[in-house]
C-alpha cells in the first residue's frame, strides 16, 4: 500500500485520519489505534464487521473481465475516458489555490482496475503520467521507468477477488474493501474526479467526497449495447440506461453538464463472448459450463457493437 492517496483516507470505525504506512509494514493504523490488514496483494479491507449483505462477484467473473478488457475490446472507451478526465483536471489544476496541489481521482467500483491503470498511464501534453525529476525522459518510453502518475488515486470495490487484481495494477493507488452504500472513508471535498464505470452510484456520498469544482463521471451502457449477442450469451443482465433516467437517479445533488456517447465495431471470438457475458451481471446466474456449450455454436468471429454513454455532472451549488 503506497502513502499517497492517505491522507484523503479516514478511518472508518472512528473517522480520524491514518498513520503513515513505513515499508515493509503490512497494517493500516488510524491514529486512534484502529487496525486493518494490508493484504499481500497490496490491498486493504475496511469493511471489517459491517455485515453487508452483497453478493460479490465470483473469481470467475472477475478473471473474465480481465481477460476481455485486457484483449483492448473497450480500448475506446479507456481513451475517451481519459480525455474526459484530463480535461477535468486539466481545470481543476489551473483553479488550484496552490500550484503544488495534487488532484485526486476516486474510482468507485473499480473492479479490476483496468480503467484506472489506463489512465494512470496516460502521458503527453496533459496526460496524468509526469516524468520523475532528473529521470532520463527519453529511457521510459515503454516500461513506465521514470515516470508516475501526476495524480492521486482511490480505488474502491466490495469484491476482493477483483482488488487483488486491482492492487497489482494500480500500485500507487489506494485499493480498499468497501461498500458503496456505506459512508465512504473519506474527507470531504477531496475527490477532483469521481468515476463510476459501470457501478453502483452514491449520489450523496459522491457529492460529499468532491471538491466544489471536481466532476462526477459516470460511464453506462446505451440501449443497443452488445445486442447482436446479449440473447445468445443470456446476457439478461444488462440494462442500458437511458440519459434522463441516469440524470434522475442522480439528481438530488448533482446535474449534468455534458454527455458523450462513445461506439465501437468488436470483432469477438468464441471466447470473447464467453467472457463479456460471465463479466457482467448475468455471471452470477449462468453456468460456465452451459455458457461454453451455446457460444460453441456461434461462428468463429461475430461482430459486435459496444454503446457507451460517458456523462460528466457537476455537484449541485
Ligand atoms: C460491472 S463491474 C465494473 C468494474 C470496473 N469499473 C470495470 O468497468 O472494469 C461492477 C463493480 O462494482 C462492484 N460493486 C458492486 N456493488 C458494489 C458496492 N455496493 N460497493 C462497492 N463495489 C460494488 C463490483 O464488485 C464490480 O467490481
Ligand atoms: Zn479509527
Amino acid at each position: 500500500m503506497d502513502n499517497r492517496a492517505l491522507d484523503a483516507l479516514i478511518c472508518p470505525v472512528c473517522g480520524l485520519e491514518f498513520m503513515e504506512v513505513l515499508p515493509g509494514e503490512m497494517s493500516l493504523v488510524c491514529i486512534d489505534g484502529h487496525t486493518f490488514d494490508i493484504a499481500r496483494q497490496g490491498y486493504v479491507n475496511l469493511l471489517t464487521g459491517h455485515g453487508t449483505k452483497f453478493t460479490q462477484d465470483t473469481a470467475a467473473m472477475v478473471a473474465a473481465r480481465d481477460e476481455f478488457l485486457d484483449a483492448g475490446h473497450y480500448r475506446a472507451l479507456a481513451d475517451a475516458l481519459a480525455g474526459t478526465v484530463e480535461h477535468i483536471l486539466a481545470a481543476a489544476r489551473s483553479g488550484a489555490a496552490s500550484p503544488a496541489h495534487r488532484p485526486l481521482i476516486l474510482d468507485a467500483g473499480t473492479g479490476t482496475g483496468w480503467y484506472l491503470q489506463q489512465l494512470l498511464a496516460r502521458r503527453g501534453d496533459g496526460g496524468l503520467l509526469e516524468t520523475v525529476a532528473g529521470a532520463d525522459a527519453d529511457a521510459d518510453a515503454n516500461a513506465g521507468a521514470g515516470a508516475e502518475p501526476a495524480v492521486d488515486a482511490i480505488g474502491l470495490d466490495i469484491s476482493k477477488f477483483a482488488l487483488r487484481r486491482a492492487a497489482r495494477r494500480n500500485p500507487l493507488a489506494a485499493s480498499l474493501v468497501w461498500d458503496l452504500w456505506q459512508p465512504l472513508p473519506m474527507e470531504a471535498h477531496r475527490a477532483d474526479v469521481v468515476l463510476v464505470v459501470f457501478a453502483p452510484r452514491n449520489a450523496a456520498e459522491f457529492a460529499r467526497v468532491l471538491t466544489p469544482a471536481g466532476r462526477l463521471v459516470v460511464v453506462t451502457p446505451r440501449p443497443g449495447h452488445l445486442a447482436e449477442i446479449a440473447r445468445q450469451a443470456g446476457m439478461l443482465g444488462i440494462h442500458p440506461e437511458k440519459d434522463a433516467a441516469l440524470a434522475a437517479s442522480l439528481a438530488s445533488h448533482f446535474e449534468l453538464e455534458s454527455s458523450q456517447p462513445v461506439t465501437a465495431a468488436l470483432r469477438l471470438t468464441v471466447a470473447d463472448i464467453a467472457n463479456v457475458a460471465l463479466m457482467g451481471p448475468a455471471g452470477h446466474h449462468l453456468d460456465p459450463r452451459e455458457l461454453d456449450r451455446t457460444v460453441a455454436g456461434l461462428p468463429k468471429w461475430t461482430d459486435v457493437t459496444a454503446e457507451f454513454t460517458i456523462s460528466v455532472f457537476r455537484r449541485l451549488p
